[in-house]
C-alpha cells in the first residue's frame, strides 16, 4: 500500500521510517534510516526519540567481504556457546566499529561519520580495505544479515535490508529500538504508529514487509 512506497521514498531522502517486527517476535519497533543519507541530526533523532542501541545492519555478502563474523562465533568465550534467545535461533550481532576519522567514536558527528561510511562501503565491497578504514572496537554495533534474508529470519537487521534492496540502496541501514521513556519498556506498536504519524513517517508491519518483499 502507500505506507510501503512512502518508505522507500523516504530510505532514498534520507528520512526515517519505522518498522514494528511482530507481536510473537520482539514486539519492538525500530527507528531506521538508510546509512548512506545518516547525518548527525538522525544520530540525535535516534538517540533522542527512539532509545535503544544504535546499530548498522549489513548484508550477509557484504559482511563476509569484510571478514566480519557474527560476534557469538568470534569470541571464544564460554558465555558465548548457549545463546539462546526468547524470540530467535541466533543474534545478529557482528563486531563494534568506528571510522579511523573518528576521535571518541561516540558524538552524533562521530558516529555519523562511521555510519556514512558503512554505506558507502557496503555500495562497493570490493573497493574498500575494511581495516584501514574503520578500528574495531568501537561505538557503531554491526549486525550481519542471514544469507537468505528473510526466508531465514525475520529481525529488523533482514526487514530492514529488504527494505533497502526494494529501494535500489546498497545493504546498510541504521537501526535503534524505539522505547517509552516513562515506562522504559518497548514503546507499544500504538505509541510508535503515533509517533509515525505526529512526524509524517510511514510506519511498517514486519508482515507488510515479509508481503511485498519475498
Ligand atoms: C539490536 C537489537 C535490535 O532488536 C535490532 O532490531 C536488531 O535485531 P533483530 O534483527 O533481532 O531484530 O537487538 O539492538
Ligand atoms: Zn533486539
Ligand atoms: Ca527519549
Ligand atoms: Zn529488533
Amino acid at each position: 500500500g502507500h505506507s510501503f512506497e512512502h518508505a522507500l521514498e523516504s530510505l532514498r531522502a534520507g528520512e526515517p521510517i519505522l518498522v514494528h517486527d511482530a507481536a510473537d517476535r520482539e514486539g519492538e519497533t525500530d527507528l531506521i534510516y538508510h546509512a548512506d543519507t545518516v547525518s548527525p541530526a538522525a544520530v540525535a533523532r535516534l538517540r533522542n526519540d527512539a532509545g535503544g542501541l544504535v546499530c548498522v545492519a549489513l548484508g550477509h555478502d557484504v559482511a563476509e567481504a569484510f571478514d566480519l563474523p557474527f560476534y557469538s562465533d568470534a569470541i571464544d568465550h564460554p558465555a558465548t556457546a548457549d545463546h539462546e534467545l526468547g524470540y530467535d535461533d541466533r543474534s545478529s550481532f557482528s563486531l563494534t566499529v568506528n571510522h579511523r576519522d573518528t576521535y571518541t567514536g561516540i558524538t552524533d558527528a562521530d558516529r555519523s561519520t562511521t555510519i556514512q561510511a558503512l554505506g558507502e562501503a557496503a555500495a562497493a565491497p570490493g573497493a574498500i580495505d575494511f581495516t584501514a578504514e574503520f578500528r574495531v572496537p568501537g561505538h557503531v554495533h554491526l549486525l550481519k544479515a542471514a544469507p537468505d534474508l528473510l526466508a531465514q529470519r525475520e529481525g529488523h537487521t533482514e526487514l530492514g535490508l529488504a527494505l533497502a534492496g526494494a529501494a535500489d540502496l546498497s545493504p546498510a541501514v541504521v537501526v535503534c529500538e524505539m522505547l517509552d521513556d516513562q515506562t522504559g519498556e518497548a514503546l507499544t506498536p500504538a505509541d510508535a504508529r503515533a509517533y509515525a504519524d505526529r512526524h509524517g513517517f510511514p510506519y511498517l508491519e514486519g508482515s507488510d514487509v515479509l508481503d511485498r518483499c519475498q
